[in-house]
């Protein structure tokens, strides 16, 4: 079957964050949603049909489950990560902000410090200040237009710290970490007691010829420090069912927070959650292997047309899922002049980049492309309008 990405489906009005919410945070409904990170397009037919089914039954009681979601779930992991879990190293976990709260509530003691790199995804920032944890921040380098660790600095901070929070691939700029990254990473971290959150809800959407490597594959140190998080959500755009899934195989990290979960029955899941991953699990090669072609397509379109229009934008083009990362310093404009712009002259939503790490991402913002191409150039369009 031939997925249709093309099509432009209507979605305000359903109550959806990324179309519905803009008034609330850009003070403005009229605006073309390039932020919040899920994409425009049709969930995936066979996820739809196992949920019309698992509806027809109209008893919506309590669910457990099955066997078969696990097997799912053990296969994806398996192909998709090169992890061989058992059941017993898996839990399910309703989402994986969720999932990171819980890890810092269970594992981690106020005052603690948790090292993130920056610039990240805002809930790496939230969860560890909200918790009274002590947020510890390592900048990224850009180096040949790519995010990279700056491992001197890594390793001073992570001294300091008791866990580290990871985004793997990350977010916003898209860069897949290679197998000689994650294990200095793992050895750094071991060296110094620090244990790792592995957030890997983009590694799905890794656009070749990149390769995604799963933390806790890379060394017995990443292993036994690790605890991972993977999801159907971004891959299969499905994010509204709340279902990920955790991977712990060390037994005392497990015992620790398996054990927290069940203690307070944080993580029982839910009848749509557990039908809608296992179907995407099961069933989704095909639609996968479309999407990446489709997505790996508006990467390039993003790529001419700033070439062609916009050359003093420096970009950070994804190599996994649909976010890029947007460096717009070179145009001489300060912060909120361009985001004036962009939400006033531009009409446009796009992520500010200060929220992922505060001013020293000024003048930049984060574009999703998780959108039919024809969206995507309107947006870009726009953008020209909006700096010229
Ligand atoms: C790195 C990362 N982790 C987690 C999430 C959200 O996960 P969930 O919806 O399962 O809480 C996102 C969503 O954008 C993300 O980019």
């Amino acid at each position: 079957m031939e997925y249709n990405f093309d099509e432009i489906i209507p979605r305000k009005g359903t109550n959806c964050v990324k179309h519905d919410a803009l008034k609330q945070f850009f003070g403005s409904d009229d605006l073309l949603p390039m932020w919040v990170a899920d994409m425009d397009f049709r969930s995936p037919d066979f996820v739809m049909e196992a949920l019309r089914r698992r509806c027809d039954h109209e008893v919506l009681g309590y669910a457990t489950a099955p066997d078969s979601y696990w097997l799912a779930v053990t296969n994806w992991l398996k192909n998709h990560y090169a992890i061989t879990a058992d059941r017993q190293e898996l839990h399910f976990i309703p989402g994986i902000v969720a999932g990171i709260a819980f890890v810092l509530q269970a594992m981690t003691n106020p005052g603690d410090g948790i090292l993130v790199t920056t610039p990240v995804y805002p809930p790496f920032l939230a969860l560890p200040e909200n918790s009274h944890r002590q947020l510890v921040c390592s900048p990224l380098k850009v180096v040949d237009g790519r995010f990279a660790i700056d491992f001197d600095d890594f390793e001073w901070r992570a001294h300091q710290c008791r866990w580290l929070i990871l985004s793997n691939p990350h977010n916003p700029g898209g860069t897949v970490w290679d197998e000689e990254t994650l294990r200095r990473i793992a050895d750094i971290c071991y060296r110094n007691n620090v244990n790792v959150i592995s957030d890997e809800i983009h590694a799905d959407l890794t656009l070749p010829p990149h390769r995604h490597v799963s933390f806790s594959t890379v060394s017995d140190n990443a292993r036994n420090i690790s605890i991972t998080f993977v999801a159907p959500s971004k891959t299969f755009n499905i994010a509204g069912l709340s279902s990920s899934v955790c991977y712990c195989p060390n037994e005392q990290l497990r015992q620790r927070f398996f054990g927290y979960l069940d203690g307070y029955e944080l993580a029982n899941g839910n009848i749509f959650a557990f039908v809608g991953a296992e179907a995407a699990f099961a069933q989704g090669e095909e639609w996968l292997r479309q999407l990446l072609h489709y997505l790996q397509g508006n990467v390039d379109c993003l790529r001419d047309f700033l070439s062609h229009h916009l050359p003093k934008v420096r970009a950070i083009l994804p190599e996994a899922s649909y976010l890029a990362w947007l460096d717009f310093s070179d145009l001489g404009l300060d912060h909120d002049d361009i985001r004036d712009r962009l939400v006033h002259r531009a009409h446009l939503a796009l992520n500010d980049g200060t929220t992922f790490g505060g001013k020293d991402y000024s003048g930049c913002f984060r574009l999703n492309l998780g959108c039919p191409r024809a969206t995507l150039l309107e947006a870009l369009h726009r953008l020209v309008s909006a700096l010229e």
